[in-house]
């Protein structure tokens, strides 16, 4: 036997081959008869126990995992975590059906329910009627006019940071920029809801007590383990004793706001003036503290993961910085930003979107079917899970060239007409699009602008900025930078 001989395989009767294909012929055949009609309308996905395995300590991140779903699967799939069944959903034009055309057919999903116990029934958590009232009461308070008036609050509590900064470049020590952008947020949030009524004691309670209370809702709220959330284990006990002393402040500047004649051109002082066109009520103390409990939280950690983002990107394309730095010196020409000066601060924008889009602080979106649906042609059925990730969306290559390449001119015009509406969704979309959206786009063009005046910002070598998906998607380590004064 030669070595040929030895790879040819033994020789098999044409009529045992003809009878093995009639055979496999005849099961594909009666499978695909069988088949109900129904199989193509269940999306494609992985088996339960590999997505939950994916999910494990030690496994990928959320993020990680939803993007390798996508790409295996497609723009519509189908998996289960802890039992229930959840559709990540990537097509702007699902996306669009999903928030808008058909958004009465899905509420917030299971996530945003479980931060309930510290939101109560605010804008973001609330449903239904009680929501629609709501956004009706607050939306004229984030009216672009009245974002107008926060500005000079904003550079106010930039211009103090700025300050604080001196003595760091001075001495050229590393420091972690994203801290310095969660107090500067804080703090602006701070003032536009409650003008001066919070002295410096209090705000640094709040400072302090926030950053426990938001890292322990976002471990609640992402656990499958719901049943811990009612035992009185020592971490709940002193979750809850943070929340009561945030209560107990907010509640105190009601109270004494209540018993005031003087009416406060704050964000609350709008809250607590504003009634219902139909009814003409007013909210209470309760739904008072819902809302302000939730502009605090969701007004504040977004807009500094955003900075704390930018800032690394731009230390990374400094020819970008220099164009950028170039036209804030060119429009303001040394001077304090006002309102004005931001539609003439185009490389300034252009950078913001792009870091949105990279860095979308609200990397995920959740919403709960309430009847049976389908999407994309697939059957969703009723009281399942929808997902939305906009970090996926704005990454996708079906939508944008070189995704994961740095270019903020993308969102100039003609290149921006070329996309869908929903491929480009930080701020999410239909009736529950963010409400802060002016205002944090607002703050943080004045926040760049003010910054870039000064100093520049660059990363330390040794100290990678990774990304963490939890609750908000926020730098893992912090952004570490050594500050170096313009001249
Ligand atoms: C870069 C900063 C921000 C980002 C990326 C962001 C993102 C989002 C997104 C995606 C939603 C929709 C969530 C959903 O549909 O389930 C949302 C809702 C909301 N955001 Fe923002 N947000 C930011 C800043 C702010 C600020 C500054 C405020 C307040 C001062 C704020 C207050 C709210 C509120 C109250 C809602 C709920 C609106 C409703 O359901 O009617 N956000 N935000």
């Amino acid at each position: 036997m030669n070595a040929d001989d030895m790879q040819k395989p033994p020789r098999v009767p044409a009529t045992i081959l003809a009878a093995i294909g009639a055979l496999v012929a005849g099961y594909i055949f009666r499978r695909m008869r069988r088949a109900p009609q129904t199989t193509s309308d269940i999306a494609p996905g992985p088996p339960s126990t590999a997505a939950l395995r994916l999910l494990l300590p030690g496994g990928p991140d959320q993020i990680t995992m939803f993007r390798r779903l996508q790409r295996r699967y497609g723009d519509v799939v189908r998996f289960t975590i802890g039992g229930r069944t959840v559709h990540l959903v990537s097509d702007p034009q699902d996306v669009k059906y999903v928030l808008q055309d058909n958004n009465r057919n899905y509420e917030k999903g299971r996530g945003l329910e479980k931060a309930k116990n510290l939101l109560g029934e605010g804008l973001l958590t609330s449903e239904g009627e009680q929501w629609r009232r709501q956004r009706r009461l607050i939306q004229p308070a984030f009216h672009r006019q009245k974002i107008a008036t926060f500005a000079a609050k904003m550079t106010a509590s930039t211009e103090a940071m700025l300050a604080r900064w001196e003595p760091r470049a001075a001495s050229g020590e590393p420091f972690d920029v994203s801290e310095e952008m969660m107090r500067l947020t804080l703090d602006i949030v701070a003032k536009t809801l409650f003008s001066a009524a919070l002295d410096e004691s209090e705000f640094n309670t709040v400072a302090q007590v926030m950053r426990p209370i938001l890292q322990f809702a976002t471990r609640r709220i992402t656990s499958p383990f719901d049943f811990l959330d009612e035992w009185p284990t020592p971490a709940n006990i002193r979750h809850q004793q943070r929340q009561d002393k945030l209560n107990e402040i907010v509640y105190r500047i009601i109270r004494e706001r209540r018993s005031s004649a003087i009416v406060h051109d704050d964000l609350l002082g709008m809250l607590m003036a504003a009634q219902d066109e139909e009814t003409g009520e007013q909210m209470s103390d309760r739904q008072l503290r819902d809302e302000v409990m939730t502009i605090f939280l969701a007004g504040h950690e977004t807009t500094a993961n955003l900075l704390s983002f930018l800032w690394a990107l731009l230390s990374r394309q400094v020819a970008v910085r220099r164009q950028l730095v170039q036209e804030v010196d060119d429009v303001l020409e040394g001077r304090v930003p006002i309102v004005e000066d931001l539609a003439q601060l185009r490389i300034t924008n252009l950078v913001i979107q792009e870091t949105l889009r990279l860095y979308p602080p609200a990397w995920i979106i959740g919403r709960r079917t309430l009847e049976e649906d389908r999407i994309g042609g697939y059957r969703i059925p009723s009281q399942s899970g929808v997902l939305i990730s906009p970090f996926i969306i704005h990454r996708h290559p079906g939508f944008w060239q070189n995704p994961e390449g740095f270019d903020p001119w993308r969102f100039t015009g003609e290149r921006e007409q070329q996309r869908p509406r929903y491929a480009f969704l930080p701020f999410g979309g239909g009736p529950r699009l963010c409400i802060g959206n002016t205002f944090a786009l607002t703050e943080a063009a004045l926040v760049v602008a003010m910054v870039s005046q000064q100093y520049e910002l660059n990363l330390v070598p040794g100290r990678p900025v990774e990304t963490e998906a939890a609750f908000t998607l926020r730098p893992k380590n912090g952004v570490w930078v050594t500050l170096h004064a313009r001249q």
